[in-house]
C-alpha cells in the first residue's frame, strides 16, 4: 500500500519580504518531500502565509494601506522566492482565504460549546512586537521577558482557552511518544516547560485595538488571536471542513517542521487544541535551530537579513540548498556567511562534484567518442561500484531520521571516492596502452554509473543540477527509480552519446566574467 507522507511548514508572517531563516524551513521540507515522493509515497507538502495580527496591520498602515491590499503585494514575492528555489509544494494556504475563515470560526465555536472556551475579563501586561500577554510576576524588571522591550497595562473582556485542563494529557502524551518532539533536546525543554501549570490562552483581541483578524463567531467586538488562526492552518490546508476524504487521507501530519522560537505553539498550544477537538495530534514537530550572523538571530527585526535572491544570483539555487543543509546538523544553530558558503561552492561542489562530473564525460569524449563504453559484468563487484550502491540504505535512513547533513555527507563520501578513484587508476595511461582497452572501458563505465546514481540521491536536495547530471547521461530510469532494488540497476546504456554540457559548478570568476 502506498504510505502517505504529509509535511508542513510553519505559515509564514507577510510583514516584509523572506529571508534566509525561511528559505531555510522551506527548503528543509521540500527536500524530505522531494524524497518522499522519489520512496513512491503520496506526498502532500504545504506551506502558505500567516497574514492576520497586529504586526501585519501595524506594517500595512504605515505603508499607508489597507491590510488586505497590502498582503496581497507581498504574498506573491513568497510564491516567487520558493519558485526560485525549487519549492514544490502541493497546496499554498493563505489564512485570508475563505474556506480558513470558516473552518477557524467552526472550530471556536465547538470548542465554546463544549466549554474549552469561555469568556472573562483580563488584567495584565501587554507585547506588542511579540503579541504575548504577561502577568506582573512574569514580567523582567518591568519589562517582557522575551525580547526586553517595554510593555502596555491591559484591562479588557477576552475569550480563554483551557490550556489548563489538559496539561496532564499533553506531559504523558510526550512521555509515551518520544518522537512526539524533536530533537531529544527540544523534548526536555518542553516537559520542564510543563513543571509549572499552564496559564489558559487569550484567544481573542477587542477590535477596538486590532481589527485585521477573523472575526469571533461569538462577538463581532473580537478578533480572533493570530496563532489560535495560523495553527489551524494545518487542518483547513488539507480539507478540514471541506474536503473531508482528504482531511482523512492525509491527517495526522507526519511532521510539522518549525523554528526553535515557535515550538511552544506547536508543542503545547496545537496538541491542547487538537485535543480539544477530539482530532488525533500529529505524529512529530522537529524544531530546526536559527540562522545567525555575527551571534545574533538574523530577523527582520533586527535588520540583518541576507536575501535569498541575491544569493542565488551569484551562487545558484542548488548550491545555496546544499550550503544549508551541509552546513549545520538539523536542529542545532549555524553561522551564516559568504565565506562559508564560498567555502563549500569552491571545495565541494566545483572540486569535487562538478570535477568528477567533468573529467568523467571529458575522458568518456576523449576516449569513447562521447559514448557510454561497453563493460564486462565484473564492474559491478569493485569497491567504488559496492559502496556506491549502499548509498541508498544510508542516506534513506538518514533522510528517514531527518538528518540531511549526515545524508550528504554520505553522499559526498562516495564522490571523494570516484575522484580517487581516476587518480588510482590513471585512465589516461591505460589509455596508451592498447592491450588495457577493456581496463579503460571498465574504468570509465564505473564512474559514469557512479555519477548516474548519485545523480538520483541529490535529486531531493539538488534537483537542477540532479537533472542536468541525468540528462546528460541519458539516464531514462530517473523517476523511476523508488527502492534499493530498482537503485541497484545500471542507469546508462553502453553505446548511447552523452554530452559534457558546461561546468555543473563554474568557478566564480568565470560565472561573473
Ligand atoms: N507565522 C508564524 C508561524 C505560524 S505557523 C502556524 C511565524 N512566522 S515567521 O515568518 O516569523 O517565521 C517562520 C519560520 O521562519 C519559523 O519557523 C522561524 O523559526 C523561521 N525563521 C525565521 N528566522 C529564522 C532564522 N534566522 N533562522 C532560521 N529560521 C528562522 O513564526
Amino acid at each position: 500500500m502506498t504510505k502517505r507522507y504529509y509535511l508542513t511548514t510553519p505559515i509564514y508572517y507577510v510583514n516584509g519580504k523572506p529571508h534566509i531563516g525561511h528559505a531555510y524551513t522551506s527548503i528543509l521540507c521540500d527536500t524530505f518531500a522531494r524524497y518522499h515522493r522519489m520512496l513512491g509515497d503520496e506526498v502532500f507538502f504545504l506551506t502558505g502565509t500567516d497574514e492576520h495580527g497586529i504586526k501585519v496591520q501595524k506594517v500595512a498602515t504605515a505603508e499607508g494601506m489597507e491590510p488586505k491590499a497590502f498582503v496581497d503585494g507581498i504574498v506573491p514575492k513568497f510564491r516567487e522566492l520558493w519558485s526560485l528555489l525549487g519549492i514544490r509544494y502541493e497546496h499554498f494556504i493563505r489564512t485570508t482565504d475563505d474556506y480558513h475563515k470558516t473552518g477557524v470560526q467552526k472550530v471556536l465555536g465547538d470548542l465554546e460549546r463544549k466549554g474549552d472556551i469561555y469568556r472573562a475579563a483580563y488584567h495584565g501586561w501587554y507585547c506588542t512586537p511579540c503579541e504575548s500577554f504577561w502577568t506582573e510576576l512574569q514580567l523582567k524588571e518591568g519589562k517582557c521577558p522575551d525580547c526586553g522591550r517595554d510593555v502596555e497595562r491591559l484591562e479588557e473582556e477576552n475569550y480563554f482557552f483551557k490550556l489548563s485542563s489538559y496539561q496532564q494529557f499533553l506531559i504523558d502524551h510526550i512521555r509515551a511518544n518520544p518522537d512526539f518532539i524533536q530533537p531529544d533536546y527540544r523534548r526536555n525543554e518542553i516537559l520542564g516547560f510543563l513543571r509549572q501549570p499552564l496559564e489558559d490562552l487569550c484567544i481573542t483581541r477587542p477590535k477596538t485595538r486590532l481589527t485585521w483578524g477573523i472575526e469571533y463567531p461569538g462577538s463581532p467586538d473580537h478578533v480572533v488571536y493570530v496563532w489560535f488562526d495560523a495553527l489551524l492552518n494545518y487542518l483547513t490546508g488539507i480539507g478540514f471542513g471541506t474536503d473531508d476524504a482528504r482531511f482523512r487521507k492525509f491527517w495526522p501530519a507526519d511532521c510539522h517542521m518549525v523554528g526553535k522560537d515557535i515550538l511552544r505553539q506547536h508543542a503545547v498550544y496545537w496538541p491542547i487544541m487538537l485535543r480539544a477537538m477530539g482530532v488525533e495530534l500529529p505524529k512529530r514537530v522537529y524544531a530546526h535551530g536559527w540562522w545567525k550572523i555575527g551571534g545574533a538571530k538574523m530577523s527582520k527585526s533586527l535588520g540583518n537579513i541576507v536575501d535569498p535572491v541575491e544569493i542565488v544570483t551569484k551562487y545558484g539555487t542548488d548550491a545555496f540548498r546544499y550550503f544549508l543543509m551541509r552546513e549545520v546538523t538539523l536542529g542545532l544553530d549555524g553561522t551564516y556567511s559568504e565565506d562559508l558558503l564560498l567555502e563549500r561552492y569552491t571545495s565541494d561542489l566545483a572540486n569535487d562534484l562538478g570535477n568528477l562530473w567533468h573529467r568523467t564525460a571529458s575522458m568518456i569524449e576523449k576516449y569513447f567518442e562521447g559514448k557510454v563504453p561497453q563493460v564486462a559484468p565484473e564492474v559491478w563487484q569493485t569497491k567504488l561500484m559496492r559502496d556506491t550502491l549502499a548509498l541508498w540504505r544510508g542516506v534513506t535512513d538518514d533522510v528517514l531520521r531527518y538528518d540531511p547533513r549526515e545524508a550528504l555527507a554520505k553522499i559526498w563520501s562516495v564522490v571523494t571516492e570516484a575522484n580517487q578513484f581516476v587518480e588510482e587508476k590513471k585512465p589516461w595511461s591505460l589509455a596508451k596502452d592498447p592491450a588495457k582497452h577493456g581496463e579503460l572501458a571498465d574504468v570509465l563505465y564505473a564512474l559514469a554509473e557512479c555519477v548516474a546514481h548519485i545523480g538520483i540521491l541529490i535529486g531531493p536536495f539538488m534537483p537542477a543540477t540532479s537533472e542536468r547530471i541525468l540528462s546528460r547521461l541519458k539516464v531514462a530510469t530517473a523517476g523511476r527509480v523508488s527502492d534499493e532494488a530498482g537503485f541497484g540497476e545500471p542507469m546508462t546504456v553502453p553505446g548511447t552519446p552523452i554530452e559534457k554540457g558546461a561546468p555543473l559548478f563554474p568557478r566564480l570568476d568565470e560565472k561573473t566574467a
